[in-house]
């Protein structure tokens, strides 16, 4: 069974964490991208979503889903995304995408993170995948400089710019057996805008696409 089919899986799985007549906070990526085709399905049943990109907003406005600003919105029932890595606590590395701020933002806002994920993602230590951290660019070198400082290697995604006008750190090398510490190290760093990891909101569902079916785990 190929990447893609799992994917398909997982997001056809998470449909059924959708509330009727609700708005709902929907992810960035591959695998966030079959969820909101799926969506597509019933869209007469929620009232409409906030998308933590501007590439899923324009998908899920292209399938005629009502799409709100966060500020309209005090709290989200249900968030699904995808995760570049996610360990036994369901902490996780996001933002291969870039989107990772308006994924965190998007994401504290809701009651239930619903993480969808091929097999692949599930790991003992984060690390494995490169850590982006989004920085406001007259802060890259500087931040850069302080990442090293914490044992990583950082490396510039250049070309890359955000929906939010800044840029990515991707940081190499990291071996993450503290997840809460490291999450607040980066956010002490000045010009760090948000961090991809994802330990002080971890996933509270992961839907996991393996060759067997597809998983479910709660915290
Ligand atoms: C985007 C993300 C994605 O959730 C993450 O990169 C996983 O992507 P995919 O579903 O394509 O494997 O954090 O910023």
């Amino acid at each position: 069974m190929n990447q893609d089919t799992l994917k398909q899986q997982v997001a056809q799985a998470a449909l059924e964490y959708v509330p009727e007549g609700q708005i709902i906070g929907v992810g960035t990526g591959s695998t966030a991208n079959f969820f909101i085709d799926g969506l597509a399905g019933m869209r007469e049943r929620i009232r409409g979503a906030v998308a933590s990109s501007d590439a899923s907003a324009r998908r899920l406005a292209g399938h005629g889903i009502r799409l709100f600003d966060l500020n309209e919105v005090e709290e989200l029932p249900v968030y699904v995304d995808g995760a570049d890595e996610i360990d036994a606590s369901f902490a996780m590395i996001k933002g291969g995408g870039a989107a990772l701020t308006r994924e965190k933002i998007v994401s504290a806002v809701a009651r239930r993170f619903v993480c969808i994920a091929d097999a692949s993602k599930k790991v003992e230590v984060l690390g494995r995948f490169p850590l982006p951290v989004e920085v406001i660019p007259l802060a890259r070198a500087q931040v850069s400089r302080a990442i090293a400082l914490l044992g990583g290697r950082p490396v510039w995604r250049e070309g890359v710019v955000t929906d939010n006008g800044n840029v990515i750190i991707d940081v190499h090398d990291l071996r993450i057996t503290e997840p809460l510490k490291l999450e607040e190290s980066l956010n002490q760093i000045v010009g760090v805008v948000t961090s991809g990891l994802f330990a002080h909101r971890p996933a509270d569902v992961l839907l996991l696409g393996t060759a067997e079916g597809v998983k479910r785990f709660e915290r």
